[in-house]
C-alpha cells in the first residue's frame, strides 16, 4: 500500500571546530537528540549526517512540506544546539541562524530546506546532497546534464518511461521581494535552460518533474543567505533532494556528473572560484577553508521509514576524482586573487575591497594632455 511522504532536509551551520571545518561530535547529538524527542509524534524517521561544518536533518512524516510543526522542530534543535557550540566554545555558533524567534517556516530565517511530498512507489530509492562552500548554483550543472543531456543520461534516450523529458523550474533569486520562477521543458527549451544555467549565482534550479508522470524529481534548497541578511554570513551551503530509478534518471547517472569537480563559487571566505570535490558523509574542509564539497546519501524509503544510507561517494572510484579535484583546486589556486580565481566585485561575500576601492576612486587623477602639452611635456 502506497503513502504520500514528506522528504524534508533542514541543515544549518550552528558552529564548528577550529574555524569552518567541521561540527563537534557532541553539536550533532544535541541536534540528533532533540529530534529523535521532539519529534517523537510526527516524524516517522529521520537520520543526521555532517557536510563541512553544516549539519543537516533529513526526516520524513506526513504533514506536507512547508510545515510550521517540522520547521520549528528543526529551528529548535538548532538553537538548542547553538546552546553546546557556545559552551564549546566552537567558532561561529548559531552563524545560520540569522533571526531571533522563529516565525512561521524556516525559509528566509538562515537555513537551507530542500522538501518533497510524493506519492511511494512500490520501491523508492533517493540521494540527498549537501554541499558545504559553495552555493545553490553548484547543482546547476549536474542537474541539467542528469535530466536534460542523453551525453549524461543514456536513460533519456534509452528509457520509454523518460522519452517526454523534464520540466525545470528556475529561480531568479536576486529577486528578493518574492519567488521569480520559469518552468521551461527539456528537450523542447534546451538553450533558453542553458542560457539562464549560465549563471549559477542568479539563476537556480528550485524543482525538477516529470513530464510522462508528472511526479517531481528533484528538489533544491535555493535561499541566498547573501539576499537574506544582505551582508556577508557564509555561503549557502545547498541541499538536494533526488528521486532516481525507473521513470527517473538512474542513481548512477544523477552521480555521474559529480565526476566532473566543475568549478563553483564559494571556497575561502566565500569569494572564490574552487572545484566541487564529492566527498563521503561527515567530512570536513580544509585546504583554504575548502575545496567547496558535496555529500550523497543513497536511501530507500517505505512508508515513511528510511533505509540506513549508502554513502554513494565513497567508493573507491571517487579516490581518482578527488585526486583530480585537488589538482583543479591548487592550479586555480596558484593565481591567488587574480581574474577568474576570485568572484566578482557584487559577489564578495566581506566588505574590505569595497572600502578600499571607495577610497582609491577619491585619489585617481586623470592626466591633461593639453597642459601636458603647453608645457613642452
Ligand atoms: C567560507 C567560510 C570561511 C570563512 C573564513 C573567514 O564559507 O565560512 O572561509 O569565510 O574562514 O572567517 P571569519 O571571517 O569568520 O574569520
Ligand atoms: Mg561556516
Ligand atoms: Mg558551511
Amino acid at each position: 500500500m502506497s503513502m504520500r511522504t514528506t522528504l524534508s532536509i533542514i541543515k544549518a551551520d550552528i558552529g564548528a571546530i577550529g574555524g569552518h571545518i567541521a561540527p563537534s561530535p557532541e553539536l550533532v547529538e544535541a541536534v540528533r537528540n532533540h529530534v529523535a524527542v521532539h519529534g517523537k509524534d510526527f516524524v516517522i524517521d529521520f537520520n543526521i549526517s555532517s557536510t563541512g561544518d553544516d549539519i543537516a536533518i533529513l526526516c520524513t512524516h506526513t504533514r506536507g512540506v512547508d510545515d510550521e510543526k517540522v520547521h520549528k522542530m528543526a529551528w529548535d534543535a538548532f538553537t538548542t544546539g547553538t546552546q553546546i557550540a557556545k559552551q564549546q566554545g566552537l567558532y561561529g555558533a548559531g552563524q545560520d541562524l540569522l533571526k531571533d524567534s522563529f516565525s512561521g517556516n524556516v525559509r528566509g530565517m538562515g537555513p537551507a530546506v530542500a522538501e518533497m511530498e510524493f506519492e511511494e512507489r512500490p520501491n523508492e530509492p533517493f540521494l540527498m546532497f549537501a554541499a558545504d562552500k559553495t552555493d545553490p548554483g553548484a547543482y546547476n550543472l549536474p542537474l541539467y546534464l542528469a535530466f536534460a543531456d542523453p551525453m549524461y543520461c543514456p536513460g533519456l534516450m534509452l528509457s520509454p518511461k523518460m522519452k517526454d523529458g523534464f520540466r525545470f523550474v528556475i529561480m531568479d533569486v536576486n529577486h528578493t521581494e518574492g519567488d521569480r520562477v520559469i518552468e521551461l521543458n527539456a528537450p523542447d527549451d534546451l538553450y533558453d535552460i542553458a542560457a539562464l544555467l549560465r549563471d549559477n549565482q542568479r539563476f537556480v534550479i528550485e524543482g525538477i518533474y516529470s513530464r510522462t508522470t508528472g511526479e517531481q524529481a528533484a528538489a533544491v534548497s535555493t535561499s541566498r543567505l547573501h539576499n537574506i541578511a544582505g551582508k556577508y554570513t557564509g555561503k549557502d551551503d545547498p541541499v538536494m533532494l533526488v528521486r532516481t530509478q525507473n521513470q527517473f534518471p538512474a542513481t548512477g547517472e544523477m552521480l555521474a556528473p559529480f565526476s566532473i569537480g566543475h568549478y563553483v563559487a564559494g571556497f575561502m571566505r566565500g569569494s572564490h572560484v574552487g572545484p566541487l570535490m564529492p566527498v563521503p558523509r561527515n567530512s570536513t574542509t580544509s585546504f583554504f577553508d575548502g575545496p567547496p564539497v558535496v555529500s550523497a546519501s543513497a536511501f530507500c524509503v517505505q512508508n515513511g521509514r528510511l533505509t540506513s544510507p549508502a554513502d554513494a561517494f565513497a567508493h573507491p572510484f571517487w579516490d581518482h576524482i578527488r585526486d583530480h579535484v585537488s589538482q583543479k583546486a591548487i592550479e586555480i589556486r596558484r593565481q591567488g586573487f587574480s581574474g577568474a580565481a576570485m568572484l566578482g566585485l557584487n559577489e564578495l561575500e566581506y566588505t574590505g575591497i569595497m572600502e578600499k576601492l571607495d577610497r582609491l576612486e577619491t585619489e585617481f587623477q586623470v592626466r591633461d594632455h593639453k597642459s601636458a602639452e603647453a608645457a613642452g611635456g
